[in-house]
């Protein structure tokens, strides 16, 4: 079996999007709103979907239920070249739906409800991993990987084998854990990339360069902090690199951080070197921003090369 290049680990989901809903009952438990739409999502789909059309040879490990929500996501990841052939279809699990209300002014409410503790186990398809050269895990602090000994097995059966392995985190739901509960596992990661807000969860600082410290200190190799509209850090034990933001309209940052790792990825393993690697990364965020919805600005590798070229003057480091 020829390797992939990127496997993507974890969150496959629905978002069904309730936009301009009107929280002031039309009768006694109807409620109106502009429109509703059902959207694939989840961080290891977006990051799939992207790196895909950037080139990699990328395939997802996730767990869907046997329903028409894992088919709809299925069918897209199809449609998107993402190999499918590790998709687990669960018969007991459902696919997990979250319901989102966007309001008229534009705040919003999640939903997620006990589907998405997901009762999957990445760590038992050890030969999916070890055909792969690098792991996306979707979200760390996330089910699966709220488990430590779930992080411990996935992350060494891939470094055993040479892989790279980047995290993308997210803030915790169901189950909490800190950096001091998955210390074995934390020297392990080459990449983390946590946005500004995780990274001050975790780490208890404000400064990017001392919360990359901490997760330094832990034994991570490299620490990449999203900075949204601001940009991005980077710190390493030799090095740091503070890229700006690119000059862009955004409609909708949904996302940004997912075509952000998976670029940054894609790009590393096609032999780019860190701040180039970086500089792409930083344009799939902002390219993202540009479009409605986490997987729809971005087309192609020429496509974002072309931007950053184009782009290059108003970027300062
Ligand atoms: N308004 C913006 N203008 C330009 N670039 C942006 C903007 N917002 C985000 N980006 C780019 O996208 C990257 C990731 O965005 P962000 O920090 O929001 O990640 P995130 O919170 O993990 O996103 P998500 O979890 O929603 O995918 C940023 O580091 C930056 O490169
Ligand atoms: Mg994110």
């Amino acid at each position: 079996m020829n390797k992939l290049d990127i496997l993507c680990i974890g969150t496959a989901l629905i978002d069904s999007i309730i936009k301009g809903f009107d929280p002031n009952p039309i009768s006694a438990s109807g409620f109106i709103a502009d429109s509703g739409s059902l959207n694939v999502g989840g961080e290891a789909v977006n990051e799939a979907v992207t790196a895909a059309k950037l080139g990699a040879k990328t395939g997802i490990l996730c767990s869907l239920g046997q329903d028409a929500a894992g088919d709809m996501i299925i069918s897209s990841l199809k449609l998107n070249g993402v190999n499918t052939d590790h998709v687990i279809r669960s018969a007991e699990n459902p696919t997990p739906v979250t319901t989102m209300f966007v309001n008229a002014d534009g705040t919003r409410k999640s939903i997620t409800n006990s589907s998405h503790k997901y009762n999957f186990h990445p760590e038992q398809y050890p030969d999916i991993i070890k055909n792969s050269r690098a792991i996306i895990l979707g979200s760390l602090f996330r089910a699966p990987f709220n488990e430590p000994e779930v992080i411990e097995t996935v992350l060494s059966t891939a470094k055993k084998e040479g892989a790279l392995v980047f995290a993308d985190t997210k803030l915790p739901n169901f189950k909490v854990l800190s950096l001091k509960d998955i210390k074995e596992s934390l020297p392990l990661i080459d990449y983390i990339t946590p946005n500004e807000d995780e990274a001050k969860y975790y780490t208890g600082k404000t400064d990017p360069s001392d919360m990359a410290d901490v997760f330094l200190s832990y034994g991570i190799k490299n620490v990449i902090i999203k900075l949204g509209g601001k940009g991005c850090f980077f710190k390493n034990d030799k090095q740091t690199i503070t890229l700006k933001a690119y000059d862009i309209k955004a409609v909708d940052a949904t996302g940004a951080g997912d075509n952000f790792v998976a670029g940054f990825a894609s790009e590393l393993l096609l032999g780019a070197d860190l701040e180039a690697a970086l500089r792409f990364a930083n344009a799939c965020g902002a390219i993202c921003t540009t479009a409605v919805g986490a997987c729809t600005a971005i087309k192609s590798r020429d496509q974002v090369a072309n931007f950053v070229s184009n782009s290059e003057s108003s970027l300062t480091i």
